[in-house]
């Protein structure tokens, strides 16, 4: 279903036989809204957050491409967040063992305004999923279309803000004894210790080569959020605490208590594409009672 969102945007609503839903904005290719069967809310929107371009809203799942962070010379986090996506009317299909799903493809490829600030031609195919059931599947396709020869290079994140009932209470499990990057320590390497992670002050960090599932238990709504990713070897853990939270315009001072990034990504070693290669990264999201008990 294609309608209008807040100031007129154009979004897409998706939603499963059950009662899950998912929102998609145009702009950004973002998705802003992530429903259970229950019709509770999982990802955090900032109350604050800004549904205007060039500003990236502020919530759900922004992607970061072809630069994540500042590991570049492009704007913060690149600027597939900050474009207007067109929607595929015919799309591939599944294949036929997941017909089920409901799902849309959202398109990207370079204006000439684009072509001036990063010189390549690409198509990036995002597809956002609802698996019967509710789970949240997405599936990014960047292909490279040079015609010049040329090969180019990119870092990628799912960018994804997790709705939570109070960040002293949750704690994330498939990250201990991994190798990291500190974003607040000049991005100098470190290694995580001991037990799941907990979460007291500002955090920042990019694990590295992660296992390919990760665990988000958030006791108080006795939820456990499970993140599953394929082709994209790290993970961004980011929560800005009260102090970045008041330096935020688009950010309530309090919200940092309610929300927590983590990120499936591709950022230590950039994926490089030569013309007609295609790559792959895919981000499932999915829920479980939080009486479950994680593991690999
Ligand atoms: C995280 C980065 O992924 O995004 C942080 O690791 C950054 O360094 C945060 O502050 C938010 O970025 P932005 O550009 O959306 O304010």
């Amino acid at each position: 279903e294609h309608c209008k969102g807040i100031n007129g945007l154009d979004k897409v609503v998706l939603r499963e036989a059950r009662g899950g839903s998912a929102e998609v904005y145009l702009y950004g290719g973002q998705v802003t809204s992530w429903k259970n069967i229950h019709g509770e809310e999982m990802l955090f929107v900032s109350s604050k957050a800004i549904f205007k371009p060039p500003k990236a809203i502020r919530g759900g799942i922004p992607i970061c491409f072809p630069q994540f962070g500042s590991h570049g010379t492009l704007e913060q986090h690149g600027f597939a967040r900050n474009k207007v996506w067109s929607i595929d009317t015919n799309p591939p299909p599944f294949p036929a063992n997941s017909a089920s799903n409901t799902f849309v493809d959202l398109i990207l490829k370079p204006s000439d305004e684009d072509f001036k600030i990063w010189p390549h031609s690409y198509e990036f195919r995002l597809r956002v999923a609802l698996a019967p059931g509710g789970d949240l599947m997405l599936t990014s396709r960047i292909r490279n279309t040079n015609t010049d020869g040329k090969p180019f290079s990119f870092t990628f994140a799912y960018h994804t803000y997790f709705s939570i009932s109070d960040i002293s209470e949750v704690r994330v499990e498939g990250l201990e004894t991994l190798d990291y990057l500190d974003n607040l320590k000049e991005k100098e390497r470190f290694t995580e210790q001991g037990d799941a992670i907990t979460f007291e002050s500002e955090v920042d960090k990019i694990y590295l080569s992660t296992p390919t599932k990760i665990a988000i238990l958030d006791h108080e709504k006795k939820r456990t959020f499970v993140l599953r990713k394929d082709g994209l070897p790290d993970a961004v853990v980011w929560n800005p605490w009260d102090r970045k939270a008041k330096a935020l315009a688009d950010f309530g001072d309090d919200e940092y208590k309610h929300m927590l990034c983590v990120e499936a990504a591709a950022i230590e070693k950039p994926i490089t594409l030569k013309p007609g290669e295609e790559w792959k990264g895919r981000q499932e999201l999915s829920t479980v009672p939080s009486s479950y008990c994680s593991g690999q």
